[in-house]
């Protein structure tokens, strides 16, 4: 049997932000099912990463194709795309002076016809899938951290995209709120069938859960390889950046802008 393309495909991807390339060289191949971890130190160019795979960014040189289908240019086009996807991105974004249910709805409302009652259905499913289907009528600051991340899971959650596409999702958590989403992660994976991609500096909360793993610095990947090669590596890079120390071959971010004058 042939082998089912990948959901999602990078080549010779190369990203500028303001005028500076940020990445170069990008290739990665994302097989539809898995669990790949992008991982790399703060400002090595995660989100913008994920900034291509949504279009938010255009490719500066090579190329980017996302459920099959090179990422559109047009505004039309791209809309039609996200829909596929997933989003969490890094904070909630949850909107404070609607409920739980009323956030986890908004994609349906916006992205479809359907009717109140089906959406609410719909809404109390993707709610009881991240365990918080009793907090459907509560307020976000009404929440935990964690469970807020579960609700921003939930209506990323809610037009049933292929791909998953995560943006930090265990900042400000504590060690147990972190299990708990990063096992839900891997649990919506294999029970909805998708495909998810984790992009986060917690590399030990991330890799138990991931197939595969990708390492960001320097402008272009240093890593790519299964997770027990990740931890086993002898790189010097690698070991700085999973030991998290601040000397070594990735420089310390703070000191390339040490230079530049502070923006006004
Ligand atoms: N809108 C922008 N305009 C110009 N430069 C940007 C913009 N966004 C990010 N950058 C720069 O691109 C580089 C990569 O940023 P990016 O946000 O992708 O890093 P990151 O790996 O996601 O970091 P973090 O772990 O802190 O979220 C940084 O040097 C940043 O200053
Ligand atoms: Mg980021």
């Amino acid at each position: 049997m042939p082998e089912p393309s990948p959901i999602v495909r990078i080549e010779h991807l190369r990203l500028d932000r303001g005028g500076r390339t940020v990445l170069r060289d990008i290739n990665l191949s994302v097989p539809r099912g898995s669990i790949v971890a992008v991982l790399g130190p703060s400002g090595c160019g995660k989100s913008t990463l994920l900034a291509a795979l949504t279009g938010e960014l255009p490719a500066a040189a090579g190329t980017v194709e996302v459920l099959g289908q090179p990422v559109p240019r047009s505004q039309r086009a791209l809309l039609e795309m996200r829909k596929g996807l997933g989003v969490l991105l890094q904070g909630n974004g949850l909107l404070t002076d609607l409920t739980v249910a009323e956030n986890v709805a908004l994609p349906l409302r916006t992205h479809t016809k359907l009717p109140s009652a089906l959406i609410r259905r719909l809404v109390l499913m993707k709610l009881h899938a991240v365990g918080l289907r009793a907090a459907a009528d509560a307020y976000p600051r009404e929440l935990s951290g964690g469970m807020a991340r579960r609700v921003a899971l939930a209506r990323a959650l809610a037009l049933d995209p292929p791909l998953m596409i995560y943006d930090e999702p265990l900042t400000g958590l504590d060690p147990i709120a972190s299990g708990v989403v990063m096992s839900l992660v891997r649990r919506l994976n294999d029970t909805l069938g998708l495909t998810s991609i984790v992009v986060t500096h917690h590399v030990h909360e991330t890799l138990p859960i991931a197939d595969h793993a990708v390492v960001v610095a320097n402008g272009g990947i240093v890593f790519s390889g299964a997770p027990d090669a990740l931890q086993a590596s002898t790189d010097p890079l690698i070991r700085q950046f999973l030991n998290g120390e601040p000397d070594g071959p990735i420089p310390f971010e703070s000191r390339a802008f040490n230079s530049q004058p502070e923006p006004a």
